[in-house]
């Protein structure tokens, strides 16, 4: 059988659907498999109950640590590039969750990779970080105890050290074989960094081991299966074991494709005006049809409608309730119009209490992380 080149490129932001050859080419395992378990732990959030977290690699070693009551940990990181819409939204929900199944929790902001690969100025980076990253983690139920947040470029020279080490053991055949020929030195400094961030949790100077499990987008899968080498790489000399990771998809863009922080209209940022949010739900695109007569006629596709996903992902955790819309969408008795009203009201109502929180969360932000000076 021929090869056919398949990659994911973590910085082309492209909407990867394909979770079959996700799932063949590179050995991610669907979630389906160990979700029924899970349940048995407490209700699931949102994204795992509505099935937008799709993959996993090792995640068998989560479950055994509920079951056995063993130390587990998070370490995501997060992007800040920009706003923080209902996208990433999803992340957090999911690593509030486990921080209420007792995970410590750990979170690198990606200042780095934002500085070098993404191009933004430092000042940028460090504004989006607090304002809109960590202010909004902490509105929506990020619990500041046990918590470590930190910036890529201001953290502790154990964590440096390993980037250092690392190096000896990864080869620019194998980085471009994962990334492709065009690797440039901050692409090569980001993945490094991004490995220490995955693995440290696992050193004695950060609390001793724990197994780490890393929640992310499908697009981050190229930097957890280098990071999974490097830790076996590292076994005996550091100690490190391989970290556990779920994959979830994006989140849809009201202006088709998926929501993205490049795209102003494809996005509803948690602290974009009220209003102005508003204005970008009414002119979704929808699952509807061209006609309303058409419409009552042949139904709408809840399953393909932007509209319909912010309800299931993020503002209806009534599952009876979200059943209803989907099926009075899918029988034509409910138009879009209705539907997106509906869906405005729930919006609004979502964000005035999320923005009052905000207000205080801005302050605690820069009290949780230390902020590098230039
Ligand atoms: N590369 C990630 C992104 O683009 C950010 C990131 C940095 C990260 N370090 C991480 C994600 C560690 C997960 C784990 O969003
Ligand atoms: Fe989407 Fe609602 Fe229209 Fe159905 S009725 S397609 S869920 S907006």
């Amino acid at each position: 059988m021929p090869i056919v080149a398949f990659r994911i490129d973590p910085w082309a932001s492209e909407d990867l659907k394909d979770y079959e050859k996700l799932f063949s080419y590179f050995g991610m395992r669907p979630f389906d498999e160990v979700v029924t378990q899970l349940k048995s732990f407490g209700e699931l959030p949102l994204p795992i109950r509505r099935g937008a977290v799709v993959g996993h690699r090792d995640f068998e070693m989560v479950l055994d640590c509920l079951k056995s009551g063993s130390r587990f940990t998070i370490l995501t990181g997060l992007m800040p590039s920009g706003k923080m819409h209902f996208g990433h939204k999803m992340l957090i929900d999911q690593v509030i969750y486990y921080q209420g199944l007792g995970a410590e929790i750990f979170l690198a902001i990606a200042d780095v990779e934002a500085y070098g690969v993404r191009k933004l100025s430092r000042e940028d980076v460090i504004n989006y970080a607090l304002n809109e990253y960590v202010a909004n983690y902490l509105a929506l139920g990020l619990n500041a105890k046990g918590l470590h947040i930190y910036f890529q470029s201001n953290y502790r020279k154990e964590y440096y050290r390993l980037i250092q080490l690392f190096a000896r053991k990864v080869t620019m055949a194998e980085l471009t074989a994962i990334y492709g020929e065009d690797l440039e030195p901050a692409k090569i400094v980001s993945v490094l960094t991004q490995a220490a961030d995955i693995l440290h949790p696992e050193l004695p100077h950060f609390g001793g081991f724990k197994t780490v499990l890393v929640p992310v987008g499908l697009d981050q899968d190229p930097h957890l299966r280098l990071t999974r080498d490097i830790a076996d790489r590292f076994s005996n000399e550091l100690g490190l074991t391989r970290p556990a990771a779920t994959y979830h998809k994006f989140l849809c863009g009201l202006t088709g494709g998926k929501m993205s922080s490049s795209k102003p209209e494809s996005f509803i940022a948690l602290t974009d005006p009220i209003d102005e949010s508003v204005r970008k739900l009414m002119a979704s695109l929808t699952g509807g049809r061209a006609t309303a007569e058409e419409q009552r006629r042949l139904g709408g596709e809840p399953d393909k409608c932007p509209v319909f996903e912010l309800n299931s992902l993020h503002l209806v955790k009534d599952d009876a309730h979200l059943r209803r819309i989907h099926e009075e969408c899918r029988n034509g008795s409910m138009l879009c119009g209705e539907c997106k009203l509906a869906t405005a009201e729930r919006l609004r109502k979502f964000l005035e209490d999320h923005q009052e929180r905000l207000k205080t969360s801005i302050e605690t932000a820069k009290t949780l992380v230390e902020t590098p000076d230039f």
